[in-house]
């Protein structure tokens, strides 16, 4: 196996996702979209020109020589299946070294045989989330092309990622935006904290979405939303650990949380290489979880049965439910504020992962959310509310007896629990009105889990029949 991947020199370009449109561009080309058509573009490769490794366990002989950078991230340990950047451009701060872990508690409440349960914590990277996987891809692209200011819109975790690189690099100024009231505390301090420009817009995602395309292209700012082809390729490298932690044998089912739809496009893209490569010979089964308060994904692919069609997606169907929202003045609401979207810019991607991957699509609501979070975080580690989706999805699916018990699932913990104390803390809570105020009007009734704090007065005796009461 090559130490090291060469110049790209026309083996990695763009490409239109259109079918029938198909325009390709340079990889030095910095594009959100197609510039024939408006279409999606993917990162595509030459593979018989490239030196892709015979066997993903060459991939292995990389954990011998972490003490070189590129080997220690879990991103570009994997730098032969996302060669579009030379090595000596790649920006990395030790992204991706996450890891999987078996949960017999989660399986147990899922209704999974036990060993069936693993839980991919990627809340153990730098800024807390599995978006560094792709910040690391994007910001080394947005280096390649001498990039000075990159921005974003994001629910809090994409703000948080862009804001730790440039912190970290200096090579870049983050620009930010985000909608007020819309993040949570955690990651509104991160950006904050690590010197981001933060533009809180007097609106939802969606809303400082559409504003930030226009922003970027206006001032010439580097865009690193998941509309950037480039992001998608670091996130391809969550589903290389996914098989390595299982000895490279696929699970039966790999389970995501669905926001902006990047995450579900990237193991979608990474599973279709990687079986086109000759290097895997099953593809697991996808399933993308929405919040039932911001459920695109679901109503187009489920209810109204949109589907990848060859790439020849009906976009109608996107333009018409975009206009029924619109008119009835819906818009996206849910607790796990991370997937708080109704308008995911990837969504013809996803629905190419879910034709890929055999996927499904579920929703879920809050209280099954937290509840599904509480048992997480009981058995472990913990993670953010709409991490949670992907557990809660698990037992619907269960429960609906997709998912078999002897399955082997993979749920993705997307963010890190520390990131959104004030669901966790409402959910909790001894003090009905804090409840009311956080959970109340999402209609969560029950906190299934719920462990009280006990409060006693300062008093030794108290104290200690306190402690002799409750346990
Ligand atoms: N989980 C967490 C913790 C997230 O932060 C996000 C997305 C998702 C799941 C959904 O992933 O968008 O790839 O479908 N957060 C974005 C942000 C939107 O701005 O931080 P997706």
């Amino acid at each position: 196996m090559s130490t090291s991947v060469p110049a790209n020199q026309g083996l990695a370009f763009q490409r239109c996702l259109e079918p029938d449109c198909g325009t390709t561009y340079d990889v030095g080309e910095v594009r959100t979209s197609c510039g024939d058509c408006g279409g999606l573009l993917d990162v595509v490769y030459d593979w018989d020109r490239l030196p892709v490794p015979k066997s993903l366990r060459e991939f292995e002989q990389k954990w011998a020589r972490r003490n070189e950078p590129l080997c220690r991230s879990g991103v570009w340990r994997f730098h032969e299946l996302l060669p579009f950047a030379p090595p000596e451009k790649i920006v990395t701060i030790g992204e991706g070294q996450t890891m999987l872990q078996p949960s017999a508690g989660v399986a147990e409440y899922v209704g999974l045989n036990p060993g069936g349960l693993f839980l991919e914590y990627e809340g153990l990277n730098p800024s807390g989330s599995f978006k560094d996987n792709g910040m690391t891809a994007a910001f080394t692209h947005a280096h390649t092309i001498g990039a000075k200011r990159a921005a974003c819109a994001s629910t809090g975790n994409t703000s948080a990622s862009l804001a730790l690189y440039c912190g970290v690099s200096k090579l870049m100024q983050a620009v930010i935006f985000i909608g007020s009231g819309k993040i949570s505390y955690g990651k509104l301090s991160q950006s904050l904290d690590y010197g981001a420009l933060t533009i809180q817009i007097a609106g939802d995602f969606d809303d400082a979405m559409h504003r930030v395309r226009q922003v970027s292209e206006q001032l010439g700012i580097y865009l690193v939303n998941s509309v950037n082809p480039f992001r998608l390729e670091g996130q391809k490298t969550i589903m290389y650990r996914v098989l390595e932690s299982l000895d490279w044998q696929p699970p039966d089912w790999i389970v995501v949380p669905g926001g902006n739809l990047g995450n579900s496009s990237a193991f979608g893209k990474a599973f279709m290489e990687l079986h086109e490569l000759g290097l895997i010979d099953r593809i697991p089964r996808l399933a993308v979880i929405n919040a039932v308060g911001a459920n695109t994904l679901h109503e187009l692919y489920e209810v109204r049965g949109n589907r990848w069609n060859d790439g020849k997606v009906d976009h109608q169907a996107a333009t018409e439910y975009y206009a029924e929202l619109d008119a009835s003045g819906r818009r996206a609401s849910t607790i796990a504020s991370a997937i708080e979207i109704n308008r995911p810019v990837d969504y013809q991607k996803c629905l190419r992962a879910l034709h890929v991957c055999d996927g499904v699509v579920r929703e879920v609501n809050d209280e099954q959310i937290l509840n599904a979070k509480a048992r997480v975080g009981e058995n472990g580690l913990g993670c953010e509310p709409a991490s949670a989706a992907s557990v809660a999805g698990t037992k619907l699916l269960r429960e609906e007896g997709v998912i078999a018990p002897s399955d082997r699932v993979v749920c993705i913990l997307t963010g890190h629990q520390l990131k959104d104390p004030t669901a966790t803390i409402a959910y909790h809570t001894t003090d009905q009105e804090e409840f009311n105020r956080v959970l109340g009007s999402r209609g969560v009734k029950r906190a299934e889990f719920a462990n009280r704090a006990v409060a006693v007065p300062n008093d030794l005796d108290e104290i200690v029949r306190a402690i002799q009461l409750n346990s």
